[in-house]
C-alpha cells in the first residue's frame, strides 16, 4: 500500500458489491485498509448493489437485503459512518445517466476486451448469454468512480483495468468539455496477499464456502480452524512440514500481531516436531480475539432498528450533492444542458410561473408561459 501519509487529504472510493457476508479475506484485503484511511481523508464507500444485479439479476431481493448486512459488516469491522461517507448505489440517480452518457465513448470491443470481464464471463459461464449490463459494468464503475471525483481507488489487481478504462473515459470528456472537468484516478494496489479460502484450493469466497465470516459464531470459527488445510504429507508431529500453500500459516501472516513469533513456529514446522493441533489452537485464539469486538459492534448497531437506514440517507444526501455536481459538467460536455428540463424556454415557464404563483396566480402564470414558448417555437 502507498505510504498513508502522502495520502492526506485525497478523495477515495471504494465499493462492494452487496452479495454475501464480509469476511476475512476483505478484512486483511480492504476493510483494514479502510479504517486506517479515515482518519485523514474523505472516503466514501458504495454499496454496489446496481453492479451486483449485473450478474445477480435473479437474485434481486438477496441484493437488496444483504445491503444492510454489508453495512453493519463495515460498523463491525471498525468504519466509522461519522466520517465515511455510506452510499447505496441505487439511491445515486446521476451514476445511471452517467454511464448511459459514457457508453457512447467505450467500444464493445474494448469492453470484450478487459481481463477481469473475460474471465468472469467464462468463470459465470455466460457464453454468448451474456447480459447486456454485466458487459457494460466498467462504464457503470466509471461513472461511480468520477462521479465522487476520487484520485484513488484502494482495490485488488482485478480492478486495475476498470481503473484504466475509466481514465480513458476522463481523457474523452475532458478534451469534450474544453477543460478539466473529471479528475484521473490511481489505483491503490494493496499489498495483502489474497488470504486463501480454509480449504486451501482458491482464493477465501462466499461463493465457494470456504470463508470465515466476520459474523461467525465462536463455535462456527472453531470448527473452520479445525478444518483448515494444512499439509497433508505432515502426517507425524515429528515430520518436516511444509509452510507454502498452508492456509493456517496464511492465516498466522495476515492476522498474528507477533510476526516474529510467526517466523520461530514456520523455521519449527519446517524442521519438524511441531503440530497442526497447536498451531490451529493459537489461531483459532487470534481470529477469536480479532472478531469478538466486531461481534459485539454488530450486534450493538443491528439492534437499532433505524440505525442502517439512516447511514444510508445522510450518505445519499451528501452524495447526491457532489455527483450531481459531475453529472451537469459531463451532461455540458455532452451538449445537454447541465440539469434535465432545463431548457431556456423552460427555465422561462418555470421562472414565470414561480413570480405568478408568489402573486398567487398560478394558473394564468402557466398557461402564459406555455402560450409564449409555443409562439416562440412556431415562430
Ligand atoms: N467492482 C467492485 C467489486 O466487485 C465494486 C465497485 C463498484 C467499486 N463500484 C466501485 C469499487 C467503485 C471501487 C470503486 O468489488
Amino acid at each position: 500500500m502507498q505510504d498513508l501519509i502522502t495520502l492526506e487529504g485525497k478523495t477515495i472510493l471504494t465499493g462492494d458489491r452487496p452479495t454475501g457476508a464480509l469476511h476475512l479475506g476483505h478484512l486483511a484485503g480492504t476493510l483494514q485498509a479502510r479504517v486506517a484511511l479515515q482518519e485523514k481523508n474523505d472516503v466514501t464507500i458504495l454499496v454496489a448493489d446496481m453492479q451486483a444485479l449485473t450478474d445477480n439479476a435473479g437474485r434481486a431481493a438477496d441484493v437488496a437485503a444483504n445491503v444492510r448486512e454489508v453495512v453493519l459488516d463495515y460498523i463491525a469491522a471498525g468504519i466509522d459512518p461519522d466520517r465515511v461517507t455510506i452510499v447505496r448505489q441505487s439511491d445515486l440517480p446521476s451514476l445511471n445517466e452517467l454511464t448511459m452518457l459514457y457508453m457512447n465513448l467505450v467500444t464493445v470491443p474494448r469492453l470484450m476486451r478487459i481481463p477481469t470481464i473475460r474471465e468472469e464471463i467464462a468463470q459465470r459461464g455466460f457464453g454468448d448469454g451474456t447480459p447486456a449490463g454485466f458487459l457494460c459494468y466498467p462504464v457503470s464503475q466509471a461513472a461511480d468512480i468520477t462521479a465522487f471525483g476520487a484520485d484513488i481507488v484502494p482495490a485488488g489487481a482485478d480492478q486495475a483495468p476498470l481503473v484504466e478504462i475509466t481514465g480513458e473515459i476522463v481523457g474523452k470528456v475532458n478534451r469534450m468539455a474544453g477543460r478539466d472537468v473529471l479528475t484521473f484516478p490511481t489505483l491503490m494496489q494493496s499489498n495483502a496477499p489474497r488470504l486463501p479460502g480454509i480449504d486451501g484450493a482458491g482464493k477465501m469466497s462466499k461463493s465457494a464456502g470456504n470463508a470465515i465470516a466476520l459474523r461467525d459464531s465462536p463455535e462456527k470459527i472453531h470448527a473452520a480452524v479445525m478444518r483448515m488445510f494444512t499439509d497433508p504429507d505432515h502426517l507425524k508431529v515429528s515430520d518436516p512440514g511444509k509452510v507454502e500453500g498452508n492456509v493456517v500459516f496464511a492465516m498466522l501472516d495476515a492476522f498474528d500481531p507477533d510476526p516474529t513469533a510467526v517466523d520461530g513456529l514456520k523455521a519449527h514446522y519446517r524442521a519438524g516436531g511441531l503440530g497442526d493441533m497447536g498451531l490451529k489452537r493459537r489461531l483459532d485464539e487470534i481470529i477469536q480475539e480479532l472478531l469478538a469486538p466486531m461481534r459485539a459492534r454488530r450486534s450493538a448497531a443491528a439492534s437499532d432498528e433505524e440505525l442502517v437506514d439512516h447511514i444510508l440517507e445522510q450518505g445519499r444526501k451528501r452524495a447526491h450533492v457532489i455527483t450531481m455536481e459531475a453529472l451537469s459538467d459531463v451532461r455540458r460536455a455532452f451538449g445537454l444542458e447541465g440539469r434535465p428540463g432545463r431548457s431556456a424556454a423552460l427555465s422561462r415557464m418555470q421562472q414565470i410561473s414561480q413570480e405568478r404563483h408568489s402573486e398567487g396566480r398560478l394558473h394564468e402564470g402557466l398557461v402564459d408561459a406555455v402560450s409564449s414558448s409555443r409562439a416562440r417555437f412556431s415562430g
